[in-house]
Formats: structure tokens, C-alpha cells, sequence
């Protein structure tokens, strides 16, 4: 059994962020203020340009808020230095996104190994654990393959090992399953339950309810406000829907 903090991972206090200034400033976010605990499943809904990806940058320490503010395990995310920032986007989070982003001259073994460079583990360990990765992710007869010759749904696997390969406790993933079909849409909603099972908190951004229905939470996002805020499901418990047959349980990349 994990222990679980009391303190939210996330916490955010009417937070926004504005882009550009004068006439032409954007307003991404207008006050928002959300609080994810530990091990829960959130997926975050709302139209084109209500602020999905803005929100979800600033959670990932990838941009700052314009005003507000942003606890991170407790941590004043403000208050950190680039090197601590790094660390945290590095060590804490693994990201995932709708384009995959994996390098196309690289295998899958070597976009995995990345991120295990950047954090500093050495050649041999580091190919151990993106095998682990790779094989809790239905890819083990995939390691030499680019990624031109996989499919979408094969790419999107490794990137998700890859954003597991450090062993995150925080899972961000944008539009994960937007360049998927329905077969690959549900591999991979697979193992982010069996990610979310396993004790990491998971923050995903969907446009489709059929993929918002896997978490235990929907945040409805318009401009730049949450609307609403359902739990679908406890914190402590499988996700909605999880189906935990079809990847057998890990912890190989532990
Ligand atoms: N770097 C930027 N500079 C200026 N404006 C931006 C920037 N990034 C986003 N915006 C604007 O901020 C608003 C929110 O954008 P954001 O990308 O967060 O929306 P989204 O909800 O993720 O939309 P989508 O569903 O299309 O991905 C939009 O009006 C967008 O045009
Ligand atoms: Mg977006």
C-alpha cells in the first residue's frame, strides 16, 4: 500500500496567465484554482482555446502563471531555480503528447534511454529499464524500431514508456489519444490505468468523453475558468473502466 500524503500533489490558487499585452493580450486563464491529491485520475474538458494546454504547461513547469499561485508536492514552484525546475520536469513528471514527439532517427530502446541520460543513470542500467519500459507497454519485440516504422498507436507506447521510464509520480498527458484510432486509443487507456492503479496521479487533457470516461475525475475548462469539477470515481480504487488484463502487471521498470 503507497502512502498518501495529505498534501495535493497539485495546487493551484486563482491562478492566470495572460499572453502578450495591451490590445493584443490573451487571456489563457482567468482565475483558476484546483487541488489534485495523490493517485487520482483527472481528465480536463473544455472547447478549443479555453486554456487546456496553457493549464497544463504550467502544472508541468513548462511555462510560469502570469499571477496565482502554484504549490507542487507543497514546493512554490516560483521559488525554484532552472536546475531545480529541470530536475522536477525531469525526475517527477513524465509527459506525454498528441504528436508523440520522439526523435524519428533514434529506436525506440534510444527515445526511451533518453530521458534515464538526462537524469544521469548509466548505459547498461539505463538500457535495463527502457526494456522494462518498453515491455510494460505491450513493446518488448519493438526495441530497433524507428519510429516511421511503427504505428501511431506503437508510437504513442513508447513515448508513454518513456514518460515512465524515470518512474514519475506525475503523469501529464495532452491529447494522448487525439492521433489515435480506437483500438490504440483503448491500449493506451489501458495502461494509464494500470500507471494510475499502480499509485501515479495522472492529469489528461481529452476532447472525447469516451476517453474523459477512464478517469475519476472531469474538470470542465472555458475560458480560462473551471465550469465544473465531477468525480466519476474515488481516489482510492481502480480508475473507471479499467480493464487490467492486457498488460500484465509491471513494476519492471521500478
Ligand atoms: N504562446 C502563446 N502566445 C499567445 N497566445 C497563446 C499562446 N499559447 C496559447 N495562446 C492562446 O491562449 C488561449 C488558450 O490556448 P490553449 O493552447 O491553452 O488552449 P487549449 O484549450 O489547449 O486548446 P486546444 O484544445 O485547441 O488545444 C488561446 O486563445 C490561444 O490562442
Ligand atoms: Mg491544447
Amino acid at each position: 500500500m503507497l502512502f498518501r500524503s495529505a498534501v495535493p500533489v497539485i495546487r493551484l490558487w486563482q491562478l492566470t496567465k495572460t499572453y502578450g499585452d495591451g490590445e493584443a493580450a490573451v487571456h489563457a486563464l482567468r482565475g483558476v484554482s484546483l487541488s489534485v491529491y495523490e493517485g487520482d485520475y483527472v481528465a480536463i474538458m473544455g472547447a478549443s482555446g479555453s486554456g487546456k494546454s496553457t493549464l497544463m504547461s504550467i502544472i508541468g513547469c513548462l511555462d510560469v502563471q502570469t499571477s496565482g499561485r502554484y504549490l507542487l508536492d507543497g514546493v512554490d514552484v516560483e521559488l525554484l531555480n532552472e536546475n531545480e525546475l529541470s530536475e522536477i520536469r525531469n525526475r517527477k513528471i513524465g509527459f506525454v503528447f498528441q504528436s508523440f514527439n520522439l526523435l524519428p532517427g533514434s529506436t525506440a530502446l534510444q527515445n526511451v534511454e533518453l530521458p534515464l541520460t538526462y537524469a544521469g543513470v548509466r548505459s547498461g542500467e539505463r538500457r535495463r529499464r527502457a526494456a522494462a519500459a518498453l515491455d510494460a507497454v505491450g513493446l518488448a519485440r519493438r526495441y530497433g524500431h524507428r519510429p516511421a516504422m511503427m504505428s501511431g498507436g506503437e508510437r504513442q507506447r513508447v513515448a508513454v514508456a518513456r514518460a515512465i521510464a524515470v518512474n514519475p509520480s506525475l503523469m501529464l498527458a495532452d491529447e494522448p489519444t487525439g492521433n489515435l484510432d480506437s483500438v490504440a486509443t483503448d491500449d493506451v487507456l489501458a495502461i494509464f490505468a494500470r500507471l494510475n492503479t499502480e499509485g501515479r496521479t495522472i492529469v489528461l487533457i481529452t476532447h472525447e468523453n469516451e476517453v474523459a470516461q477512464h478517469a475519476k475525475r472531469v474538470v470542465r475548462v472555458k475560458d480560462g475558468v473551471i465550469v465544473d469539477d465531477t468525480r466519476q470515481s474515488p481516489i482510492d480504487g481502480p480508475p473507471p473502466l479499467h480493464t487490467l488484463t492486457k498488460y500484465a502487471p509491471a513494476g519492471a521498470h521500478r
